[in-house]
């Protein structure tokens, strides 16, 4: 029986179980034996792995995170560890690999095909939603309902306080959290990592709605967001395996300006690792399953170095080198919809 290992890596996210018990599903029926890889590519660097089994995955559809557990291991950062992938991947009888991740899980899932672990396919998640080559990663819109639903939370006190709330929001490269859930939640400004920051501008929105009677406002700015020309630190500068600075703080710093330039009473409230967790939508748990089939469907036509995407209604499948070349960032014709509702 050839065995096929998956191994979720990277920012964990609502909608991975869905996609395991996709995989252990469809791979069953069609005559594979799964095995499950533990923590993103730490698992092949340590040979740490788990069975999976209809039993093992069974429940798991609504659960958020990941069965399998994941991280930000990347074996091409320290020496010897690519060794030892390969070394596994041999030691665990792998026929073949179903790698789910962002950007960097993906990347390194397309350089090891290069580097001889040919029989690899991609499963496209991230929250920020900022892979090319799919229309919609699985995590981006269980996130994007949280985010909505706290900045509808945060209307009723802002309101009531006569308060600006500042609304931190993840997305390190790309605002889709920001735009979507702003749209979504009616926030009266939007800023995104793709236009630098100007607060005098900022701050003149929030104070001609003010002019009109609103004395509240709600702000959503992604955490990657920077401000314009500013000199400012809003970073940490704790790196991860990646290489991606570890991102916070710039809604405190905004929130501080605002106050300052405004006079208006301003809090911050950022969202974080709640918009990773929890029970996925049910538009994850269908995007996330139709995934784990392709991707199966992949091993078995053998169809490697590809990935799984969402295009259109339709589940295709590219280049994993092409998925991963360039991020996508917001489309600046969704952004402008954003705007006619700003201030
Ligand atoms: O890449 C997804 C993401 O959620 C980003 O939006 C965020 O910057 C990052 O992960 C946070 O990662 P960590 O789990 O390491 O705090």
């Amino acid at each position: 029986m050839k065995r096929i290992g998956i191994l979720t890596g990277g920012g964990d996210c609502s909608g991975l179980n869905a996609v395991i018990r996709a995989v252990v599903r469809k791979g069953l029926l069609d005559g594979f034996e799964i095995v499950g890889i533990k923590n993103g590519w730490k698992g092949l660097v340590e040979n740490d792995t788990m069975s999976l089994n209809i039993n093992t995955v069974s429940g798991i559809l609504p659960k958020g995170g990941s069965i399998l557990g994941t991280s930000r291991t990347n074996p091409y950062k320290k020496e010897g560890e690519l060794q030892k992938v390969k070394a596994n991947f041999k030691k665990m009888g792998l026929y073949a690999l179903i790698a789910v991740g962002g950007e960097d899980t993906l990347g390194v899932a397309s350089k090891l095909v290069d580097d001889g672990i040919s029989n690899i396919v991609g499963v496209p998640k991230t929250i920020d939603n900022d892979l090319s080559a799919t229309d919609y990663s699985f995590g981006f819109d269980s996130a994007l309902n949280v985010a909505m639903e706290c900045i509808d939370r945060l209307h009723t006190t802002a309101e009531s306080h006569h308060r600006v709330i500042v609304v931190e929001v993840m997305g390190r490269h790309a605002g889709w959290i920001a735009t979507e859930a702003g749209i979504a939640g009616g926030a009266d400004v939007i800023l995104i990592p793709e236009i630098p920051i100007d607060i005098e501008e900022v701050c003149s929105v929030i104070q001609k709605r003010h002019s009109r009677g609103k004395t509240f406002s709600i702000v959503v700015v992604a955490e990657g967001a920077k401000v314009k020309g500013s000199g400012m630190v809003l970073q940490e500068q704790k790196l991860d395996a990646f290489g991606h600075v570890h991102l916070g703080g710039i809604g405190e710093a905004l929130a501080g300006e605002i106050e300052k330039k405004t006079g208006y009473e301003t809090r911050v409230s950022v969202l974080g690792h709640i918009q990773r967790g929890g029970s996925p939508t049910a538009f994850d748990r269908v995007l996330g399953t139709r995934l784990g089939v392709k991707a199966v469907e992949l091993v078995r036509t053998k169809k490697f170095g590809r990935m799984a995407a969402l295009q259109g209604i339709k589940i295709v499948d590219v280049s994993l080198k092409e998925a991963v070349r360039e991020l996508r960032t917001v489309d600046m014709e969704l952004y402008g919809i954003a705007k006619i509702f700003f201030g």
